[in-house]
């Protein structure tokens, strides 16, 4: 006898950014951090999971490969949705002794650099939420797999609260506004070609906790006022307070990066063309229309309104022309051309061709959601359906 349970789940671009931990361990961070969840018609990852008494050993494959079990982010999330079901008594302790098999894998390439693990954590644990019929909140259990994860757990905008327990008991995420809220709110992820090693975010955000002063100043006098300011913008859909305030932070955390000792630096000259670009936009236009924000590499992550993006995509495609003929994935959208001398204005030289390799057209979507139409991604002895 086995049951499985399958999840789809969606990736977040956070706004105001999460970058430096209080705790190491237990994934409790220095500041508050909010996000848009993005729709999962576009990108997602999708995980079953199983427990039977047949299985042998806790397994896992990730896109189609065969992982060892060993990692402790996984252990502890799924120790952590355990011990919550025995505590709300869900399931009985059987059921808990019975072994997992987790079969997962994401729509979109994990070579983009795109927050796959926000979306894998998220789904996990969802999936063992399901399984284990725990019905509380499990973001603080998204994030002991990873922290940007716990803002996956819920659709819409979303706000990680940072919590005073040292337990991390309060360190969890909630919703600012449902996915309807803001129908008009969409982003556009500039995929940037990087062929340099980048740091980690773990490493990056411990390197930058134990050296900038820089960062101190922020988790104390900055990200404090943002959280609020972006809260009652996106309450308010005032998009020309979001767009300010989700720049000023995406520069800031680069700042904070380049502050640490010894410095680090996820932005390329192609992200620097973008930044420029979209403030010459924005000045031109006499408002902001367009905001970016960038995570822990040269990826681009434009939020602006539906209506503006026909102009800008046929301005991406102008300033940064491409060879492929499937550059713009995702939600689809015409192109409304510029005039020459609008085009002039900016001042930005077409850039070299292939610099952006490719977009993804998307918007702001759902939580995860349960599968139920049967399409597991493991058989009923456990094993993954099969290999991507
Ligand atoms: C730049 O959640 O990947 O995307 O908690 O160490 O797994 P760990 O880090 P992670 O960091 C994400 C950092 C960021 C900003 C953000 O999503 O808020």
């Amino acid at each position: 006898m086995s049951d499985i349970k399958t999840v789809i789940a969606p990736v977040n671009i956070a706004v105001i950014k999460y970058w430096g931990k209080r705790d190491e361990e237990l994934i409790i961070p220095l500041n508050d951090s909010v996000s848009a969840t993005l729709d999962t018609s576009v990108m997602c990852a999708k995980t079953s999971v199983s427990a039977s008494p047949n299985f042998v050993e806790d397994e896992i494959w990730l896109n189609g490969k065969k992982e060892s079990f060993s990692n402790q982010r996984l252990q502890n999330c799924l120790k952590e949705i355990k011990q919550r079901a025995s505590v709300e008594k869900s399931v009985d302790n059987v059921f808990l002794s019975w072994k997992v098999h987790i079969c997962s894998e994401n729509n979109f390439p994990t070579a983009a650099g795109l927050a796959s693990s926000a979306a894998g954590y998220a789904c996990l644990v969802t999936a063992l939420a399901k399984l284990y019929k725990v019905s509380s909140d499990v973001s603080s259990i998204a994030r002991l797999g990873s922290g940007s994860a716990c803002r996956s757990v819920y659709g819409g905008f979303v706000r990680w609260h940072a919590g005073v327990n040292p337990d991390g008991s309060d360190s969890v995420a909630t919703q600012i506004a449902g996915s309807s809220h803001w129908p008009e709110m969409r982003a556009l992820i500039l995929v940037v070609g990087d062929s340099k090693k980048k740091i980690s975010s773990t490493i990056g955000m411990k390197r930058t906790a134990d050296t900038s002063e820089l960062l101190e100043y922020r988790v104390q006098h900055c990200v404090p006022k943002r959280t609020e300011q972006i809260s009652n913008a996106i309450k308010e859909r005032n998009f020309a307070k979001f767009a300010e305030i989700t720049m000023k932070d995406s520069n800031q955390f680069h700042a904070v990066c380049m502050d640490s000792y010894p410095p680090y630096v996820y932005l390329t000259n192609v992200s620097h063309t973008i930044i420029d670009l979209v403030h010459k936009y924005n000045e031109i236009n006499g408002e902001a229309k367009i905001a970016y924000t960038f995570d822990a590499g040269p990826n681009a992550c434009l939020y602006l309104v539906e209506n503006d993006v026909p102009k800008v995509l046929y301005l991406i495609q102008h300033i940064f022309p491409s060879s492929s003929n499937n550059f713009v994935t995702g939600l689809s959208c015409n192109r409304e051309p510029l005039s020459n001398e609008f085009i002039k204005s900016l001042s930005i030289p077409v850039q070299e061709k292939d610099s952006i390799k490719y977009v993804i057209y998307t918007k702001v979507g759902e939580g995860p959601t349960e599968i139920k139409d049967g399409s597991h991604l493991l058989t009923t002895d456990g094993t993954p359906v099969k290999t991507v």
